[in-house]
């Protein structure tokens, strides 16, 4: 099969904030402790903290991590994780039917984003909490020391104010398993009441209300525009969140669903658009994808301790989906719809980072792994930056159950105006056939190939594991070239996941 694309270096969708390719950690299962922190482990620093996860976590140049939930937030006292560790108190989590120790808190959290060289992004309690826990989280955080939480901060062994800029405005405040699940107009003016309490206390925060978490909701996209026309003045962004999954085992549906994400961050941005219209707003609320991932593989295994069977324990094994190369190019094209979305989605972050549906894996007082998963994120986070280009594609198509039209070749394509490089993702998602690719790129100069990987495997189903924990990999790729300086051939494998990258043709 043949398909070929057209860039020019003036057709661009949007400068792509750096902060798209961000992530997610939540107390939940293992993502904290055993995952990022692990007293007594062999790579832990003085303060508990995993190196050998530091290191993962660092390569994959994460702007921006969530956190601490997720659902969990949603009956979370932030009080709870300051102050001496012996007088903390350990609490039943009732979102995930397990026990929170509380040993890491936010201090801990922030000096783990500092040896990852991330920023915070800190939800706030708005289902079993309300507007003064959350002015007073707020000003712990960040207040000045000369006020009583600044001077508990200072006292509790951190007297610079963390300056957090991030802060989400409860956690998927529509569904109805939330602690404090509310309707839209009440979320919506309880919402707006806590974005006007944080502004007075510091305009330039950047606020996260709560959209919808998946676009099957019933409440969905009313409950956008209800939420968005309490709060619009008051707020940044408006959080989406989506999981996908394979449960019918049909890869060609499967790898069509970005065309569902797509449609979602559509209708959304068309909400947006309608609201602030009504407003008379010159402002722009923009989109928050701040939790997305595949999630389904380990839906079975984890009932036992969500329906209460094991009691409450503490940091068990939870959400702990093992990816497989077809969640390689599922998470591909994700990736590859955030990119062409970069106009109005500015923050998305992977759920989550470690353990609980993560791209890695560390097993108690054992090694910590890159899953399949990692590699994609990875090679957007690194090279994804700059701006998006408005490709011209053409494709073979096939019927899935998301598009009628789904093109086997799933691209985005990025310039790097200081790197002088254009970078693109594509996924070929024929089974059977390859993709002979010819890309037309004009207005860049003459250019070469600096940087070809790919992944490719005859086996969907090939995982990494503890045991082999290298067995999904990019690979260098062979054979693309340029021909007369700007239209590069590629050949594209059945079921292959690749990023090429080009740069000029100096020398
Ligand atoms: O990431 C796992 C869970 O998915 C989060 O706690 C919740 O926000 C979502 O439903």
């Amino acid at each position: 099969m043949k398909a070929s694309v057209t860039a020019h270096r003036d057709y661009v969708i949007s400068a792509i904030d750096g902060r798209l390719y961000g992530a997610f950690l939540e107390h939940l299962g293992r993502a904290i402790y055993t995952g990022i922190y692990e007293p007594g482990h062999k790579t832990a620093r003085p303060d508990g903290l995993r190196g050998d996860v530091i290191e993962l976590v660092k390569d994959l140049k994460v702007p921006v991590v969530r956190y601490p939930g997720g659902n969990f937030v949603s009956a979370y006292n932030w009080e709870d994780g300051v102050g001496p560790r012996e007088t903390r108190p350990t609490r039943l989590d009732l979102a995930w039917h397990t026990s929170e120790s509380n040993a890491v808190g936010v201090h801990e959290f922030a000096d783990w984003c500092a040896a990852v060289d991330a920023e915070m992004m800190l939800a706030i309690n708005l289902g079993s909490r309300g507007l003064d826990e959350a002015r007073n989280f707020v000003e712990y955080v960040n207040g000045p020391t000369g006020s009583y939480w600044g001077d508990l901060r200072k006292k509790n062994g951190r007297a610079e104010p963390f300056a957090v800029k991030h802060w989400c405005l409860g956690n998927e405040m529509d569904g109805p398993w939330q602690v404090g699940h509310k309707t839209a107009h009440e979320y919506g003016r309880l919402a707006n009441e806590v974005a006007k309490t944080l502004r007075a206390f510091d305009k330039s925060l950047e606020l996260v209300v709560c959209g919808s978490s998946n676009s099957d909701m019933k409440t969905y996209p009313e409950w956008e525009r209800v939420v968005l026309e309490h709060a619009y003045d008051a707020v940044d962004h408006i959080s989406l969140h989506m999981y996908f999954a394979n449960r019918g085992k049909n890869a060609a549906n499967y790898l069509a669903l970005n065309h569902k994400l797509d449609a979602y961050i559509g209708a959304v941005a068309a909400t947006i658009e309608a609201v602030r219209a009504l407003k008379r707003s010159k402002k722009r609320v923009t989109i928050s994808f701040d939790e997305w991932n595949v999630w389904y593989h380990s839906n079975s295994e984890d009932r036992a301790v969500l329906d209460g069977h094991k009691g409450w324990p503490h940091a068990p094994r939870l959400l702990e989906d093992v990816y497989n190369f077809e969640d390689v190019l599922q998470v591909g094209c994700i990736l590859n719809t955030f990119i062409r979305r970069s106009d109005v989605v500015k923050i998305a972050c992977i759920a989550q980072l470690v353990n609980v549906i993560a791209p890695i894996m560390t097993e108690p007082g054992g090694p910590a792994w890159r899953q399949t998963i990692y590699y994609p994120y990875y090679l957007a986070s690194n090279f994804g930056r700059g701006v998006a280009l408005q490709l011209a594609v053409h494709s073979p198509t096939y019927e899935a159950e998301a598009a009628d039209n789904a093109p086997y070749l799933d691209i985005a394509g990025v310039h790097d105006e200081k790197d002088e490089t254009i970078t693109l993702f594509a996924v070929n998602r024929h089974g059977g056939e390859a993709l002979e690719l010819t890309a037309n790129l004009i207005g860049f100069g003459a250019l070469k190939v600096v940087d070809h990987q790919v992944m490719a495997y005859g086996d969907l189903e090939a995982v990494n594991d503890i045991h082999n924990p290298n067995a999904v990999t990019p690979k260098p790729g062979k054979g693309a070239r340029v021909n007369a300086g700007h239209s590069l051939l590629a050949h594209l494998p059945p079921y292959s996941y690749q990023m090429i990258r080009l740069g000029p043709a100096r020398d």
